[in-house]
């Protein structure tokens, strides 16, 4: 069978990243976390006290920075000037700051282009915001996956709260304020894809979804 290429997007917490983790085993292909990418480079840049607004400094750390993405078993490690910021991402102080970077235009330059290096060699399943309709809009497959913001809280409640302290309607406010961002700002916003498959996930559970996936992915292939 040849090898395609899977573009995954959709908003906040609609779990495109435990789904493109499981397609990408199931067909034995490489899966790549953008979301970790625009995280890291937020880690970076808060612990360099680097503000998204500064543009000079913001440019020229984003020339100067080593990106790499190290794939593992269950989470792919991504690595700054040799630093792994992986442990660091997923706070909610990252997460608060995260879309204010992602609309930055060498930032996005930067880890799209090294995104579509990935993906040369075909095999690859991405997800994202911005995938299907900029990254790589020749993806053979293309899925936007939604679900209630509501879900999609609760959903990450029961991943963060033996971690963090939060409450739900807390969740709640960031997942709409970052939807909101990332679907408004200037620069390949949060969009449908037209010529992808809309997944509404709010009343399917994991496996449906793979399963899904995965098959429109053999009938492609
Ligand atoms: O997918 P995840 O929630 O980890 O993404 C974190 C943030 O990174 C998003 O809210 C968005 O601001 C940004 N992002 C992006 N483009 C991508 C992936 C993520 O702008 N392809």
């Amino acid at each position: 069978l040849d090898r395609i290429n899977v573009a995954i997007d959709g908003p906040a917490g609609a779990g495109k990243s435990t789904v493109a983790r499981m397609v990408a085993q199931e067909l034995s292909y490489i899966y790549v976390d953008t979301g970790a990418m625009y995280r890291a480079v937020t880690w970076y840049m808060l612990r360099e006290g680097i503000k998204p607004e500064d543009h000079d400094n913001v440019l020229q750390t984003v020339r100067n920075m080593v990106i790499e993405l190290i794939p593992g078993k269950d989470t792919q490690s991504v690595m700054i000037n040799g630093e792994d910021a992986t442990p660091h991402i997923r706070t909610l102080q990252v997460s608060g700051m995260v879309s204010q970077y992602a609309k930055v235009e060498c930032i996005r330059t930067r880890l799209s282009q090294l995104q579509r290096e990935m993906a040369l060699a075909k095999g690859v399943v991405m997800d994202g915001r911005d995938i299907g309709t900029t990254v790589l809009p020749d993806a053979e497959v293309k899925i936007f996956m939604t679900a209630t913001v509501e879900e999609r809280a609760l959903r990450r409640y029961k991943e963060l709260k033996d971690k963090e302290q939060v409450s739900l309607k807390q969740l709640e406010n960031d997942i709409a304020q970052r939807d909101f961002l990332d679907q408004n700002r200037e620069i390949s916003p949060l969009r449908r894809a037209e010529d992808s498959v809309l997944l509404d996930t709010t009343s399917m559970d994991i496996l449906q979804v793979v399963e899904t996936i995965v098959s429109h992915c053999r009938s492609y292939a």
